[in-house]
């Protein structure tokens, strides 16, 4: 028996993944597979030099107990750039939804009922798994699609949570691959993470790693802040595109009436925001009450962490509305399974 209000953000084994190779450049059809584990050659490129890239969507169960997956045209576009990005081939479109469809009519059992709070987290990844030594890219791929229910990645949900700016590493470089969402730009940020958490925080929140002046985002979610009616998130080459944050900001303009602005963010900023927020998929919108300057031992502070802001509640509610079905969908970002 699954306790669905009380999930962690943690793996789940469900009943199948699903599965699909690329050889002799073409995709071969889509398999369903019970076995947890991958077989691959010792050798394989995404073993040694990260021919790998993975994306992150939800299915959510509504009150008419229809299963609703967010965006996720979204998600395989991003997939394709960060696949193309490691010289790895595009999935195409209807791989990617077929895969999408049967793992969620298989597993369906596994999204979690309406009003616990919970979601299915639908990770898919694509790895290189030809054996190489010199450098090179893989001639044959496996992209791998499976799922696990969820609840929120910070314990909190939404209650505001405490920050620190990070700066004795970077999470991507100017010109790297912060843009794309693959494996290798987490790994190195785990150290970061262990760090920050042990001192109490809940997230690093990183700088423009060329010029230190700009917030760029944080470890596993896009940033942004509300002053003055204004949505204002930061646009920089080394930031992950959310599609969460893509959504709030339409939300914002369209539902809430703020003004959006996309565009650097100075560190001095922080001083004027009135609220502060995270973004992603795992992080949903997670509220900032503090955010710790360990340079300048400045403590930036929005509200109390007791209560979320006002503009923060508003986006929240009004996304998981429309991810849950509460909410007219009118900008078309639901498929109905
Ligand atoms: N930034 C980073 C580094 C992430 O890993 C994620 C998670 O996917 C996000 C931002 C949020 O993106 P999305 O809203 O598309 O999940
Ligand atoms: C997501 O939000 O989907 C992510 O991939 C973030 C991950 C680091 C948990």
């Amino acid at each position: 028996m699954i306790n669905w209000a009380q999930l962690p953000f943690a793996y789940k084994k469900t009943h199948t993944n699903i599965r699909c190779v690329y050889s002799n450049n073409a995709w071969e059809t889509i398999t369903s597979h019970t076995d947890e584990n991958v077989n691959l050659h010792m050798a394989a490129s995404c073993l040694h030099y990260g021919q790998e890239c993975f994306e992150g969507l939800k299915a959510y169960r509504g009150k008419d107990n229809k299963i609703r997956i967010f965006r996720w045209e979204e998600n395989l576009r991003r997939l394709n750039k960060s696949a193309n990005r490691l010289s790895m081939p595009s999935i195409p479109p209807e791989i990617f939804e077929q895969a999408l469809r049967r793992l969620i009519e298989e597993n369906k059992d596994f999204v979690p009922p309406y009003g616990t709070g919970a979601s299915l987290y639908i990770r898919p990844l694509l790895i290189g798994t030809s054996p190489r030594l010199g450098l090179s890219p893989a001639d044959d791929y496996m992209f791998v699609m499976f799922c696990s229910p969820v609840g929120p990645y910070f314990k909190t949900g939404l209650k505001p949570v405490k920050i620190i700016i990070e700066r004795d590493t970077d999470r991507a470089a100017p010109l790297g691959t912060g843009n794309v969402k693959v494996g290798g730009n987490y790994a190195p940020a785990l150290i970061t993470t262990e760090k920050i958490h042990a001192l109490g925080y809940s997230a690093a929140l990183y700088l423009d790693p060329k010029e230190k002046k700009y917030i760029d985002e944080c470890g596993p979610a896009n940033f942004f802040g509300i002053k003055n009616n204004t949505y204002i998130t930061p646009d920089s080459q080394s930031i992950l595109q959310s599609i969460t944050n893509m959504s709030l900001k339409t939300v914002a303009s369209e539902i809430l009436g703020l003004s959006v602005e996309e565009r650097k963010v100075p560190l001095e900023e922080l001083s004027e925001f009135e609220e502060i927020g995270q973004c992603g998929t795992a992080a949903v919108l997670t509220p900032v009450y503090e955010i710790y300057d360990p340079i300048t031992k400045n403590h930036y502070t929005y509200g109390n962490p007791e209560e979320t802001g006002t503009v923060c509640r508003q986006l929240f509610e009004t996304l998981i509305g429309i991810q849950y079905g509460d909410i007219p969908d009118r900008f078309g970002w639901n498929t109905i399974i």
